[in-house]
């Protein structure tokens, strides 16, 4: 895939990784690409990185615009990896070159790199002067590393944003309009939930130091950068998913073993859905968890279902649980069911481990003895329609 002008003298040239599957827990089906971007001005600045194995096509991407030896600034947004792991390679290939970074990210890339650069730190919003255009610098920490910042092109009007507004999805195809922005938007979520959902007030500063900025392009280190008219729509979904605003929907969450749990979350989908809320119901054991935990941070509602399995809970729904914790959210509005043969256990235990991560747990929570019947279900019905009537009626 050959660099890319995103605007006059701003270049992609980063690299397509098409086989990445998973990034620290989070799902990446539709692979992932490590986006640098090059400025040519009287000065030539390369803005990050790729992971050191695509260093090969990164170098060509650069070199069929500017020869690489005249880089004469690097600035590394963010210091992970993916976005730094070929700056041996870079910097041993422009020793004039200074490298920029916050101040965290000048000790952190020594802490991984230990090479002796010629880096300087720069401040909040100090400008660069490459010419015909000063770059900003932002600080943006916390998305999702301490050293984390933006870099701001006021003459394209493009904001180059590290980790921040990425989506894991390797294409050809450089703007999210050219892939479809609600696809888009899917995955962005996933990557939202997933690094920086937890970080989501530092994201809101970060995002009020962008309001008095004219943005025409959002170029983040992950997937399409954003243009035009699509770019607000991109930041009303960040903003609205980092104040946590709750969708009027439902999501069932369950495993079961012989069919008796999955009978009951049936009948409780129908509850629910009657009250209000359109439900998803999720098959633990086929299911993708980055996913579920995408589409559960921001519902209104969110059952767990599982049967008893050895006095304790049904091991695939128990897994669920650390990655419920990623986004860092307390008190989500959850509810628990789930079969058992003789003894039970599965349900209480649920309830203690939500409830000790800080969630409100819709009461009584339901349980029925092997395979429901037909008081059975239209009880499984009932408590899912009370379940989400007691989430929507919660502040
Ligand atoms: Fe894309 Fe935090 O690295």
């Amino acid at each position: 895939m050959p660099h890319v002008e995103l605007a006059a003298g701003v270049y992609w040239v980063g690299a397509v990784d098409w086989d990445a599957r998973r990034f620290h827990g989070l799902t990446t089906p539709r692979g992932t690409t490590y986006n640098s971007y090059l400025i040519v001005d009287e000065k030539t600045v390369l803005i990050d990185g790729v992971r050191a194995p695509q260093a090969d096509i990164h170098r060509e991407h650069i070199a069929a615009i500017a020869d690489p030896a005249s880089i004469d600034y690097v600035i590394s947004n963010h210091a992970e990896p993916d976005h730094s792991g070929n700056l041996e390679t870079i910097m041993a290939a422009v020793p004039k070159a200074r490298l920029l970074a916050t101040k965290d990210g000048v000790k952190r890339l020594e802490h991984i790199y230990h090479g002796g650069w010629n880096v300087r730190a720069v401040e909040d919003g100090e400008e660069l002067d490459i010419g015909r255009r000063s770059l900003r610098f932002i600080h943006a920490p916390l998305l999702h590393w301490p050293e984390t910042m933006f870099t701001y092109d006021p003459a394209s009007a493009t904001l180059f944003s590290c980790d921040a507004f990425g989506a894991h999805i390797a294409s050809t195809q450089r703007f999210a309009d050219q892939l479809g922005c609600q696809a888009v938007l899917a995955e962005t979520k996933k990557y939202f939930a997933f690094l920086i959902c937890a970080y989501r007030k530092a994201l809101l500063q970060a995002m009020a130091k962008l309001e008095p900025l004219e943005i025409n392009t959002v170029a983040p280190s992950h997937g399409p950068c954003w243009r035009g008219g699509d770019v607000g729509l991109l930041l009303e979904n960040y903003a609205s998913w980092a104040r946590l605003e709750l969708e009027e929907k439902a999501v069932i969450a369950f495993a079961s073993m012989w069919g008796a749990t999955r009978r009951m979350v049936g009948a409780a989908a129908e509850g629910v859905a009657a009250a209000g809320l359109p439900v998803r119901v999720y098959d633990l054991e086929r299911s993708d968890l980055s996913e579920i935990i995408a589409d559960a941070f921001n519902s209104r509602l969110v059952l767990l279902a599982s049967p008893t399995f050895e006095s304790g809970i049904y091991p695939p729904v128990e897994a669920l649980i650390p990655y419920l914790r990623v986004p860092r959210i307390k008190g989500m509005h959850v509810g628990c069911l789930g079969s058992f043969g003789w003894g039970g256990g599965s349900v209480p235990k649920l309830i203690r481990l939500l409830e000790a991560e800080g969630h409100q747990v819709y009461q009584p929570a339901l349980t029925n003895r092997f395979f429901p019947d037909a008081e059975g279900l239209q009880a499984c019905r009932d408590f899912g329609r009370a379940a989400a009537e007691w989430a929507r009626a919660a502040e």
